[in-house]
């Protein structure tokens, strides 16, 4: 049997990152941990070599630095890893109206959520589509499916991932080398404490846990499926997103982030 190549999983070091990794240790791959924070991976990486013998490496990047896929990619390539496997999971979302956020700070986060995930993909798919497989797992958001005031930015970036995933996956067929995009609803991690927004409380109904979201997100990623919510509600609320008129869609959805983060009372009617 040929051994099974590495799997990458960026955002490693919280939350889902670290189901992920979990998951795609027990499906047999050692693994590339990479995040800020070292310390939390080093921990982890220690409890997955415990429990698979699998070889674990940590790599400390911040991945909104401008050259931060090249530095990942070079990392792996010097130490002639093989990918099997990429998961695009590092991001976070910052809440508030978007006048009033410092665009340095914006412009940090569109680098993680969108731009260094374009490219580390583009590096690894590379090396996977001339090795002839591999599976790319890209984490969006159910923010993909609709314009979200007060986490617009966030939201758009989310709406970027979608676009471009499931278009990339087009590119690639034939190519052994699939592309399945996430779209997680509310999930028990730091995301909320991270981007400083509370959610409706209505959404409460709809949480899942960290580990459940890994587990169907990487049963998906090997099944090669193109898309997957988790989560009965988070299907329903994707699917009336793409139905409902646009206007209306933006119109509640601000209407429930508003009154969650006790934002303007003023809320504009909803658009045609
Ligand atoms: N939780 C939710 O409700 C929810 C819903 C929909 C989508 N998502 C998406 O799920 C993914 C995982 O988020 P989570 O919920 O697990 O949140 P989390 O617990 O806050 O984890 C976020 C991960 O991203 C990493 N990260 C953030 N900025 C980074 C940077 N500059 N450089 C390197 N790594 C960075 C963090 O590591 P360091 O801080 O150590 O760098 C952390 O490992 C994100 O893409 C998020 O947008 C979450």
């Amino acid at each position: 049997m040929t051994a099974k190549g590495y799997a990458l999983i960026t955002g490693a070091s919280s939350g889902i990152g670290v189901d992920l990794a979990r998951e795609l240790a027990r499906a047999g791959h050692p693994l590339v941990l990479v995040a800020r924070r070292g310390d939390r991976m080093q921990a982890l990486a220690e409890e997955i070599q415990r429990d698979t013998g699998h070889d674990v490496l940590v790599l400390a990047r911040d991945l909104s630095a401008p050259n931060a896929a090249a530095e990942v990619h070079a990392a792996i390539t010097e130490r002639q890893l093989a990918l099997d496997v990429l998961v695009n999971n590092a991001g976070y979302g910052m809440q508030g109206r978007f006048l009033d956020m410092d665009f340095a700070a914006v412009e940090a986060m569109i680098r993680v959520n969108a731009i260094t995930l374009s490219h580390l993909t583009q590096l690894c798919a590379r090396d996977m589509a001339a090795r002839g497989r591999g599976y790319v797992l890209n984490v969006a958001s159910a923010a993909a499916f609709l314009p979200s005031p007060y986490v617009s930015a966030y939201a758009a970036t989310k709406s970027y991932v979608l676009g471009f995933s499931e278009a990339l996956r087009f590119e690639l067929q034939g190519s052994g080398v699939s592309v399945t995009t996430l779209y997680p609803g509310i999930t028990r991690t730091e995301f909320n404490q991270v981007a400083g927004a509370r959610t409706p409380a209505i959404m409460d109904l709809s949480i899942l846990s960290a580990a459940q979201v890994a587990q169907i997100g990487v049963r998906a990623m090997f099944r090669r499926r193109r898309a997957v919510v988790p989560g009965v509600i988070n299907k329903v609320n994707a699917f009336f997103s793409g139905v409902l008129p646009r206007g209306w869609v933006t119109w509640m959805a601000g209407g429930l982030l508003a009154r969650a983060n006790a934002a303007p009372k003023e809320l504009p009617p909803p658009a045609r």
